[in-house]
């Protein structure tokens, strides 16, 4: 096995660290969410806001329905010193919505748009994103870290064309859960990746992003067969087109979209038993990296709400139902996942990097 010592190292070269990423511990009950998205708050606020007094010492300072005055927000920020604001873990799915739909309206008008604030809204889906992943498993807080940096690196990719970031990014805010879903998959991909022991960046950065665009031809499919529990086998047929459709929409974007990105959006249904579509593939002509979204997305699904999954399920009863499904997925991969999503104690290094 080897040891994992230099890979953030690796991955700091693409995605150099961010003071705005919150790693999460774990153990808070309140998400710090970012300045920058707080702002922009127009309207009635969904959500409590918060400050932190002293450790696990939280005060409400705005409510919930209340409109927001922004003055105030900056005087705490430039009077008070006041660094992080804060929303109660029971807001998490409100707040991710919130953020979903302030970049759908922003995308409305693009020029409008600037790539530091698309920044800003990006790391914020991390951010939730990693404190929902935080609060479903036991990830260790290495692995955490390291998954943060390398979906940054994604979005980095992605950055370099910025028009394209914004088609891509208003065709997945259009669609609800379909963003943080995105990510979510993202990240547990590169965990899946690096339990793996896959140290290439060209192949992390094709991995994250692939899975990133893994479903953005839903996009072109009606909705209501999106929601929709019995499909009949016409409309199961329109349902297998998003993985062409996906192919289609990221043949637009000029930069950064690879081979291995395509073959991912394409394969992610494909399974090893070889019932999976579009081409029916079996185990050794499915790409690796599908085979890694293809569990991720699968997970992914089981563990969120979403208006097409029912109750979300538990980790140990999402992979209890995957291990079930024989064929489905690469045994050997989905063996590292499981082991990875174990619940373990934390080592005594890793509890001192937590209270430092
Ligand atoms: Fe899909």
């Amino acid at each position: 096995m080897k040891t994992k010592s230099n890979e953030l190292k690796v991955l700091s070269s693409i995605a150099p660290a961010d003071e705005t990423t919150a790693i999460p511990n774990g153990a808070d009950e309140y998400i710090r969410i970012a300045t920058a998205i707080l702002i922009r708050v127009t309207g009635p606020l969904p959500f409590d806001i918060f400050i932190q007094r002293a450790e696990n010492k939280y005060t409400k300072i705005f409510h919930c329905d209340q409109t927001l005055d922004v003055g105030q927000v900056k005087r705490y920020h430039e009077e008070k010193a006041v660094k992080f604001f804060y929303v109660h873990n029971s807001a998490q799915e409100t707040y991710s919505h919130y953020v979903e739909k302030l970049l759908e309206a922003s995308l409305a008008d693009p020029s409008q748009l600037t790539p530091r604030a698309m920044r800003s809204i990006l790391n914020e889906m991390i951010n939730i994103s990693l404190d929902t992943l935080y609060t479903k498993t036991h990830i260790d807080h290495k692995g955490v870290q390291f998954a943060a940096t390398a979906i940054k690196g994604c979005t980095q990719l992605l950055e370099q064309d910025f028009d394209g970031l914004c088609r891509i990014m208003k065709l997945l805010s259009s669609r609800p859960y379909s963003l943080k879903h995105s990510f979510m998959v993202s990240l547990f991909s590169l965990l899946l990746a690096r339990g793996l022991d896959y140290e290439s960046e060209r192949t992390l950065i094709n991995l994250g992003t692939g899975a990133l665009l893994h479903d953005i031809g839903m996009t072109r499919v009606r909705q209501d067969l999106v929601t929709k529990v019995d499909l009949n086998s016409e409309e199961f047929k329109e349902i297998k087109e998003h993985t062409h459709l996906g192919v289609r929409i990221v043949d637009g974007i000029k930069k950064g979209i690879t081979t291995e990105i395509r073959s991912i959006i394409l394969q992610h249904h494909e399974q090893p038993n070889g019932y999976g579509y579009p081409n029916g593939l079996t185990d050794r002509d499915i790409f690796p990296l599908a085979k890694i979204v293809t569990i991720a997305d699968v997970f992914c699904s089981l563990i969120t709400e979403s208006p097409y999954s029912r109750a979300p399920l538990t980790t140990q009863e999402a992979l209890k139902q995957m291990q079930e499904e024989r064929g489905r997925f690469d045994q050997n991969f989905l063996k590292v996942f499981i082991k990875i999503l174990q619940p373990r104690e934390m080592s005594i290094d890793e509890k001192s990097e937590l209270i430092n």
